[in-house]
């Protein structure tokens, strides 16, 4: 992985294969770099429009090889976020150039301190390098740069920027260890390889990893992953990752389904599109990846991840639409869709969670297409019981630059799902599918609770400026802003 440094030098004085400058719009490029840059600004070439970058070749008037410009935008309007996004795109044009080294020139948004500012600029560097190539036999796409030095040029703490750049480097690779679980194909990201990679995570960290297999499911009374996971002949897992390091309190429980694969069951999904249903343990591998920066960051405080992973196919085992189960809170579900197996895996989850006495509990699914409708692939849907903590975990996407929407749970959407057969069914029918959804989840939800609708922002078409097509990690990064907030 590309090496995060710090140093305090002039711009102009630094040697390196790429030197990158932000300017906002309409301004003019920093005194030392003036004589280099002036030509592209000077004749409009270059504005400093967000998202714009220009590259320049400075001959004598500067250490460096070459020179990008990167538009940061509007001044007034400049946040983590546009650094975090400017890093990633310096980053990225470094490895097509095969630059070995990256001299970035920090600009510290107002507002934020530099520390905060380190570590955008140090994510948004290692994601926007991120690839999974593993399957591609050949592949050229340049070099990725060995240093990327964040360059302070003002009065700026350098020991905070250090802290800050080191902080987002071990963010960014807990998010990166979720992009890789969730990239990874069914045939192998199975519930047991899932829990082997937990099981790493713990012993890497010092945590304490429980993993339940078939019979342990069945005997702990967790109906819904058993009768979901019973016809898939890769067995289901319950994996439990404890991280004590906050006096062994109450702890906050996050919770990610891990559905290796989305079939739709006997309620069998459309062929088309169904190859993205490996993408239906995003919050699992979230969770997974969240756990690992927690890890990395040593942070004191109590966190516990749960993690219902399973199949979800069709075969003689299979449950069935009218199947009645009875869940470890007593409660019934009637079945009508064996598609909607996610909200069944997340009840068992949230049961269980009770037992830890938990502060807060976050889930993360990609669980509703209606949610895909409601907000595209640019916020997940919020939802929860408790409105300070649903403002607490919207905060805590907007600094991670993972949105989150707050979405409604009115009474009349647990109306909706009231079973006629059972006490509840597992689908609401068409309208408000993300929020009946959510209902259900509610209903298992004995605590502060909040739940996360991933399904438009787990993985993507297209990325952007420090995602990939494919799996973006989305909420590993979110959930870790906000437990650094707890653990503060
Ligand atoms: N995994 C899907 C949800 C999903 C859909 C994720 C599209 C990503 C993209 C989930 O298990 C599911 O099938 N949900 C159903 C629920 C319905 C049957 C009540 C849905 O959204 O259609
Ligand atoms: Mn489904
Ligand atoms: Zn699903």
């Amino acid at each position: 992985m590309v090496r995060i440094g710090v140093k305090r030098t002039a711009p102009e004085e630094v040697d390196a294969d790429l030197l990158v400058v932000g300017i906002f719009s309409g301004e003019d490029p920093p005194e030392g770099l003036s004589s280099a840059a002036q030509p592209a600004v000077g004749s409009g070439d270059f504005t400093g429009k967000q998202g714009q970058a220009s590259l320049l070749y400075a001959g004598e008037s500067l250490a460096a090889r070459r020179l990008l410009l990167i538009g940061l935008g509007e001044r007034s309007s400049f946040a983590p976020e546009r650094l975090r996004r400017s890093a990633a795109t310096a980053a990225r044009r470094a490895r097509t150039l095969k630059a070995r080294s990256v001299a970035f020139v920090m600009t510290t948004p107002e507002g934020s301190d530099v520390r905060g500012a380190a570590r955008a600029a140090a994510e948004g560097a290692v994601l926007g390098l991120y690839t999974f190539g593993k399957y591609k036999t050949k592949r050229d796409q340049g070099e990725e740069p060995e240093g990327f030095d964040l360059i302070l040029g003002g009065a700026e703490d350098e020991e905070a920027a250090s802290r800050g750049a080191e902080a987002g480097a071990r963010i960014a690779s807990g998010s990166v260890l979720a992009r890789n679980l969730a990239n990874e194909p069914s045939n192998t990201a199975t519930p047991e390889y899932l829990a082997d990679r937990a099981r790493e995570i713990g012993d890497r960290h010092g945590m304490t990893v429980t993993v339940l297999d078939r019979a342990g499911i069945e005997q702990e009374g967790l109906t819904g992953l058993a009768t979901v996971g019973r016809s898939a002949s890769n067995a289901p897992r319950f994996i439990v990752l404890e991280h004590r390091k906050g006096g062994g309190g109450k702890p906050v429980v996050i919770v990610g389904k891990a559905v290796t694969f989305d079939s739709g069951g006997i309620s069998i999904k459309p062929t088309a599109g169904m190859e993205d249903m490996k993408f239906d343990m995003g919050g699992g591998a979230a969770v997974l990846g969240a756990m690992e920066a927690v890890g990395s960051l040593d942070l004191p405080l109590d966190v516990v991840a749960i993690v219902p992973a399973t199949e979800n196919l069709p075969g003689g085992d299979a449950f069935k639409p009218g199947d009645v189960l009875t869940m470890p809170n007593g409660k019934t579900v009637e079945i009508l869709t064996t598609d909607a197996e996610g909200r069944l895996i997340l009840a068992d989850a949230l049961c269980y969670a009770r037992r830890y006495d938990p502060t807060a509990v976050i889930d993360c699914a990609t669980l509703t297409g209606a949610c895909v409708v409601a907000l595209g692939n640019h916020a997940s849907g919020l939802m929860g019981n408790d409105e300070d903590l649903v403002a607490e975990v919207q905060a805590a996407g907007e600094t991670a630059g993972e949105r989150a929407w707050p979405l409604p749970l009115f009474e009349e959407y647990t109306e909706q799902i009231k079973g006629d057969t059972a006490d509840l069914k597992n689908s609401g029918g068409r309208g408000g599918g993300a929020l009946t959804a959510g209902a259900f989840l509610k209903e298992f939800a004995d605590f502060p609770w909040a739940h996360l609708d991933i399904a438009g922002t787990a993985y993507g078409k297209k990325g952007n400026a420090y995602t990939t097509r494919g799996a973006t990690g989305v909420p590993a990064r979110l959930l870790v802003e906000f437990l650094i907030g707890r653990s503060a």
